[in-house]
């Protein structure tokens, strides 16, 4: 979901309507806007894009004159608590439209505060753990709406980043978070709060990011900020590096597709200064590690979920073949609840492109609280991951807005094998071989280039399949990882049922479902293993599956068709392999008419459990 309110002298709708534009990609089940206007609070929703409320808003004869309006928040929704209906939009207003609140997270003790109004009469439109918020922080309300917050966010237990106003505080904006991001725009004369600075950066590149626990008080003298019980408490000024036009499509007609060109740049921001090729390692300075407390390292715990975990997937091959230490990779929900054992040396590394992502936070607080050393690789510079493990690598891969994740990954991919160098050259990676790896690295940019050059023969290879129910994606060894992205791609914007698989796992289940209605795309881009995947292959082929096989150059497969990538190293082939498969998806996505950006039931960044 995404926030957005503004406090100053321009039209605060036009400026809420933009920012919900750039946060939509957080959310678009629904959206509403409030504004303070004639001394009321006036709110406007509508179910479905920003583009729908844009239109009633415009419609709307209210909203003429926007002389009299300075302040006003809005929210873009994804639904958790009751469905993406227009009464379940943001804001919520209070029992007596006194207040209205918008609001990222989720209350926990919702039913026990819902009760408690109810049995003071108290009664709700929608379905939301939102509207009890906003009913709790009116009941509290005696004239000071700081203390208002203050006090009902003393009853409250969960996670939330809010923007509340007051019709009786007409130039007054109090936003408060804890476990749910909020960050504060400053300009000259004028105020923006978000949830992310995708809605900030064309304003101001001066920001101040609220901390847990944290309350802030936005009016005509400036902004002040508290800790929950409103003591005063003092927080800095940062600068933010990425630009406005890194956030938007570039000529291209999707976030994805941008974002997929994009990635010879990214990967080539995600090594800029790291590659030490006099000694044959990598220099990652973010760790703030010395070479004793490297070499010390001897397992690592990986923690991620959706494409990052695929991306970590493939780190435990790298720690595993090139460090040569134990590596676990746990889904970051599963590392919460399942009681993980952090042994002494371990390294709990933390893996969100967002940074946001609520179960993969929840998962640096287990860490942190069994004593781990902590780092986390995150794309989003500031992002409560980054900030909570104080220590890590930033991806560099600039904004990525598309649901489904496609720089990011790779960028993933290359800061792992990066990490995974360094850390082997303290134990018994070798010279050669780190120079090996190191050089593929280097190469990696102009080798997307080459896989980028195959979007169109993609294309048509995907004419093909447009219409089928399920596929399967198959991959051994370093490859297995890429079949569990490629599956994913497809899954999150075809809508056809895609399942990765281990090559070998086939035929010990799967196989019963092939036929030649289910097409099987298999990697295979590593000579040594060539032959087993030809053997697999074959299997589908006599189950009558059309077989696409992503092969490196120079390998020969009897599948229907191929797609030839570059020859590369085996550590860096999984990352053209997953380019070539972000554009099969793309194209099959595109073909079928789907909305590849937005695609339906899914968000950026899940910051609920
Ligand atoms: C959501 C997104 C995925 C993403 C996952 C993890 O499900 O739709 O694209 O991979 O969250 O996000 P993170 O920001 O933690 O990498």
């Amino acid at each position: 979901c995404g926030i957005i309110a503004y406090a100053g002298e321009k039209n605060p709708l036009n400026v809420l309507i933009n920012g919900l534009e750039r946060l939509e990609y957080r959310g678009y089940d629904s959206a509403g806007i409030s504004v303070l206007k004639d001394s009321d609070i006036y709110t406007v929703k509508a179910a479905g894009k920003v583009s729908s409320l844009a239109e009633r808003i415009e419609a709307d004869t209210q909203l003429e004159d926007v002389s009299q309006l300075h302040c006003g928040i809005a929210h873009t929704r994804w639904a958790t608590h009751g469905g993406p209906t227009e009464s379940n939009a943001h804001p919520h207003l209070g029992q007596n439209s006194r207040i209205a609140l918008v609001h990222n997270g989720i209350i926990e003790n919702y039913q026990e505060l819902k009760n408690d109004l109810l049995a003071k009469g108290h009664t709700f439109k929608s379905e939301t753990d939102t509207e009890i918020l906003a009913h709790l922080i009116e009941s509290h309300y005696d004239d000071d709406l700081k203390k208002a917050v203050s006090e009902a966010l003393a009853k409250v237990e969960g996670a939330y980043g809010i923007a509340v106003i007051s019709k009786d505080e007409p130039d007054t904006i109090i936003t408060a978070r804890f476990g749910s991001p909020i960050v504060i725009g400053l300009c000259k004369d004028e105020v923006i709060i978000a949830s992310d600075i995708n809605a900030i950066v064309q304003h101001t590149d001066r920001v101040v990011y609220l901390n847990d626990g944290d309350l802030a008080i936005v009016n005509k003298e400036g902004i002040s900020f508290h800790d929950l019980t409103l003591k005063s408490v003092q927080r800095d000024e940062e600068k933010i590096t990425h630009s406005a036009e890194e956030a938007q499509k570039g000529g291209f007609s999707t976030f994805m597709m941008k974002e997929i060109h994009d990635q010879p740049r990214a990967v080539r921001n995600s090594v800029r200064g790291h590659l030490d090729f006099d000694n044959a390692t990598t220099s990652l300075g973010g760790l703030h590690m010395n070479p004793k407390e490297l070499a010390s390292i001897d397992r690592i715990q990986l923690f991620a979920c959706g494409t990052s975990l695929n991306a970590a997937l493939l780190g435990q091959y790298f720690f595993e073949d090139l460090v040569g230490i134990p590596c676990q990779v746990t889904q970051a929900a599963d590392f919460r609840y399942r009681n993980p054992i952090i042994e002494k040396n371990t390294l709990a590394i933390a893996l969100s492109q967002s940074g946001e992502t609520a179960d993969t936070l929840a998962a640096v607080h287990e860490a942190k609280r069994k004593g781990a050393d902590l780092i986390a690789i995150c794309n989003a510079v500031g992002s409560t991951i980054a900030r909570e493990a104080g220590r890590g690598v930033y991806l560099h891969a600039g904004p990525e807005i598309s649901v489904a994740s496609t720089k990011a990954f790779t960028t993933q991919v290359s800061v792992l094998l990066q990490l995974a160098i360094l850390l082997g050259r303290t134990k018994r990676l070798d010279r050669g071989q780190a120079a090996d790896i190191l050089k593929a690295i280097d190469q990696l940019p102009e080798q997307i280039e080459e896989v980028l050059k195959l979007s169109d023969s993609i294309r048509t290879i995907t004419e093909k399949y447009t219409d089928v129910h399920s596929m399967f994606f198959i991959g051994r060894g370093y490859q297995y990882p890429v079949a569990l992205e490629g599956a994913l791609k497809v899954k999150e914007i075809s809508y056809i049922h895609a399942e990765g698989y281990h090559a070998a796992e086939l035929k010990h289940g799967p196989l019963a479902l092939l036929d030649e209605k289910v097409p099987v795309v298999a990697i295979c881009t590593n000579k040594d293993s060539a032959q087993k995947i030809v053997s697999n292959i074959r299997e589908c082929s006599s189950r009558k599956s059309p077989v696409i096989a992503v092969v490196s150059e120079g390998i020969e497969t009897p599948a229907d068709d191929s797609i030839t990538i570059p020859q590369a190293h085996p550590t860096t082939a999984p990352i053209l392999a997953a380019v070539a498969l972000q554009l099969f998806s793309f194209h099959i996505a595109d073909l079928r008419g789907c909305s590849i950006d937005q695609p339906k039931n899914l968000a950026k960044s899940v910051t609920v459990e």
